[in-house]
């Protein structure tokens, strides 16, 4: 299938054009390039536009005549969005809009979109299911929650055909070794320790170890961008079968604290890694993990990488690129 992917340039998106290229489908990119990597989508077809530009977004369907949609491009810092919001709800909300209405004026029914585990907030029972609260505690997970709303919406009325993936911790880099995980700046637990071990950090901090979790610090489901792009590929797949709209969680199932992450980095690099304890970030809930049973039960998924794969294939990208893609 062609499928247009928005922020295709960004971490998720590249990884995701990989795996659509590997299994014979045909990505075009559409991204601004303000967050994504040129570098990352080499050998791919690539539209610079906005999502804010409704006639560069008509343009870009009238030309490529694409079969679906699948839908990265997005405002993704937690912090930041409790500091310019408006930016997150024009960008997230407006943007998407505009994507979803130029796909249905196309006549394109098929649409892929990147949400997040940030929707539910602080959770009131771990693992995760899709069906619990949906009570987002910042600007960017409400952004989101608003666009999976939209979505139903469409979905029931206009006909529109849709999957939400709700990501936990994405993580870790692609096979080859030549793309991975590069944000300006680094907000990321994983990147930031490899920043730090390359010498491109002072310090590595850990933030908080006085939450209700054994060691103190705060527990994530860490899941491989690969596994992501695979889920990202059943998604589509069946779509085209005329399967549901509807969400999905997309998390290992496993937690680990923000200790027993470094703990397993220092064993993928062979060194002790030290670190500093620092102030409880806002906005961290102590525990996340995902139940992801449904899309293992739809959509036959399973993730192919634990945590040593995660962190192993990190690694590899950073040693190679320990100023990312500059
Ligand atoms: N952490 C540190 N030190 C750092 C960076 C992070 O201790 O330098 C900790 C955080 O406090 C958190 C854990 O490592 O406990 C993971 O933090 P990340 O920033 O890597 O990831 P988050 O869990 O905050 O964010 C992820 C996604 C977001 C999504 C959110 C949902 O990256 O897009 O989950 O809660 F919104």
């Amino acid at each position: 299938m062609k499928v247009l992917v928005s922020g295709g340039a960004g971490y998720i998106g590249s990884h995701v054009v990989r795996q659509l290229q590997r299994c014979g489908h045909e990505p075009v990119v559409l991204d601004n390039l303000s967050k994504g990597h040129r570098q990352a989508v080499r050998d791919v077809a690539l539209v610079e536009t906005d999502l804010r530009d409704k006639d560069g977004l008509a343009r870009c369907f009238a030309e490529y005549r694409v079969d679906a949609v699948m839908h990265f491009a997005a405002r993704s810092r937690v912090g930041e969005s409790m500091q310019i919001p408006y930016d997150y709800y024009e960008n997230n909300v407006v943007g998407s809009l505009n994507l979803v209405k130029a796909a249905m004026d196309a006549g394109v029914d098929k649409f892929i979109f990147s949400s997040t585990a940030a929707v539910y907030g602080e959770p009131e029972e771990v693992p995760i299911p899709e069906t619990a609260p949906k009570a987002p505690l910042n600007v960017y997970g409400k952004t989101k929650l608003m666009i999976e709303n939209m979505l139903e919406d469409f979905s029931n009325i206009y006909g529109l055909r849709y999957k939400a993936l709700r990501y936990f911790n994405a993580a870790g880099a692609d096979a080859e070794g030549d793309i991975g995980e590069d944000h300006t700046p680094e907000t990321h637990l994983v990147p930031i320790i490899f920043q730090y071990v390359n010498g491109r950090r002072d310090r590595l901090c850990v933030f908080g170890d006085d939450y209700d979790t054994p060691d103190g610090t705060c527990i994530r489901d860490y899941v491989h961008v690969t596994d992501l792009a695979d889920a990202h590929l059943l998604a589509l797949e069946d779509l085209a079968r005329g399967g549901e709209s509807c969400a999905y969680n997309l998390g290992s199932e496993s937690g680990y604290s923000v200790l027993e992450i470094i703990r397993a980095a220092s064993e993928v690099v062979g060194r002790k890694i030290d670190y500093a304890i620092a102030p409880r970030r806002p906005g961290d809930p102590a525990k996340l993990v995902a139940s992801s049973t449904k899309i293992k039960e739809v959509l036959g998924w399973q993730p192919r990488f634990g945590i040593r794969d995660i962190l192993a294939s990190a690694w590899r990208f950073h040693k190679a690129h320990p100023d990312g893609y500059r």
